[in-house]
């Protein structure tokens, strides 16, 4: 028996040396994804439809702007998107990078292919898994276009920002379970703008993200573990580990939907208000310019779901 358990202690110890040892040798596995064809273009209206969609409905700048200016953005200030904002999450930190063009600590020395394979497919110019947090994976080749070529406008801002630093969950999960997430439909070459429930769809997946914080995700990996647009999401706020925002639930159910009395005036006129609870995560800044005929889309489209009894409770809890 004694023997035994010297023998079941050795197995044991060799076990974890091997799991420790491929979970360091696993933390630079690198991917490979098709490059998009897309190059940024300088036609002006390009540029224009690609800066609009920069500062309102994809707000880039929400994520990818500097902590001393998260006020600004809030406030729908156009700033440099010179990165550096940081979350302290369940698996490490994120830090978000500079995407301004300069070269050694932006993305200007990046190919436009890089930059759009990085958004559409998540993997980066060095073929990391990027970390999953932009919903552009089915934005348009026009979108991303436009949005690239309005990137390729911007001046340069020098500001070293470091990637993302997993702590041991963290290194776990990047040994064995992160992997590059793509597009999950057939990705458009271009989609008509109009107000319809069909464009609303395409803003609120592929663009402004309603669906990504909307719907209840698991923290960790960012999988999708609840319906989607019945909201649930518990969402750490910023430089706390137990204090969350609760996401309400944006389909039309008459008891828990929290839009469903709204009218379509309503909706458009809550946007134009900007922020209400000083530590939500919606970005309610940028979101401010967003245009009538777009946010009408959207809610044309959300009026479209299957009504989903689910009562998110408060806005704010602590555990
Ligand atoms: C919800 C937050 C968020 C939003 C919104 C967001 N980003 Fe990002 N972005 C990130 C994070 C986090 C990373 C880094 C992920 C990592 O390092 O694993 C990143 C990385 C990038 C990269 C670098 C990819 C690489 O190859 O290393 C580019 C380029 C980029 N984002 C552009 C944009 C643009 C353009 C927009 C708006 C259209 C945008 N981002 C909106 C969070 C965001
Ligand atoms: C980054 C996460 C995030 C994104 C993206 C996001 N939301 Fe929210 N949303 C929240 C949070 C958190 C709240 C609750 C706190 C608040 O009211 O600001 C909220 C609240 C709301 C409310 C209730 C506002 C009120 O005054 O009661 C509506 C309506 C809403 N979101 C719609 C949307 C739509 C439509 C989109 C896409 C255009 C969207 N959200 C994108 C996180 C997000």
């Amino acid at each position: 028996m004694k023997k035994f358990f010297k023998y079941f202690g050795i197995f044991i110890l060799v076990a974890l040396v091997g799991l420790v040892l491929a979970v360091a040798m696993r933390q630079n596995r690198t991917f490979d994804a098709p490059y998009p064809e897309i190059a940024a273009s300088t036609d002006s209206a390009v540029i224009a439809h690609g800066k609009y969609l920069f500062y309102g409905p994809a707000h880039c700048l929400d994520c990818h702007s500097s902590m001393e200016d998260v006020e600004k953005v809030n406030a729908g200030v156009e700033v440099l998107p010179k990165g550096g904002r940081i979350w302290n999450l369940p698996i490490g930190i994120v830090t978000v990078p500079n995407i301004t063009s300069d070269k050694e600590t932006g993305i200007g020395a990046r190919s436009d292919k890089d930059i759009a394979r990085a958004l559409r497919y998540g993997v980066s110019h060095n073929g990391r898994a990027l970390f999953d947090m932009m919903p552009f994976h089915n934005t348009s080749d026009e979108d991303l276009t436009a949005i690239l070529s309005y990137l390729r406008t911007l001046p340069p801002s020098k500001n070293p920002v470091t990637t993302f630093q997993p702590n041991a969950i963290g290194k776990v999960l990047n040994a064995f379970v992160f992997k590059p997430v793509g597009p999950d439909r057939e990705v458009p070459a271009a989609v008509t703008r109009d107000s319809s429930a069909l464009y609303g769809e395409y803003l609120a997946t592929s663009i402004a993200n309603c669906r990504g914080c909307h719907s209840d995700r698991d923290l960790k990996t960012g999988a999708y573990i609840g319906p989607e647009y019945a909201g649930g999401f518990k969402m750490p706020i910023d430089g706390t580990t137990d204090e969350f925002m609760v996401t309400c639930n944006l389909t039309p159910d008459p008891e828990t939907g929290r839009i469903t009395d709204w009218t379509e005036e309503q909706f458009i006129a809550r946007f134009r208000q900007g922020k209400k609870i000083k530590t939500s995560h919606m970005p309610w800044g940028p979101f401010k310019t967003f245009a009538d005929s777009d946010l009408k889309a959207i809610y044309r489209f959300l009026k479209t779901l299957k009504p989903i009894k689910n009562d998110t409770g408060p806005v704010y809890v602590k555990s």
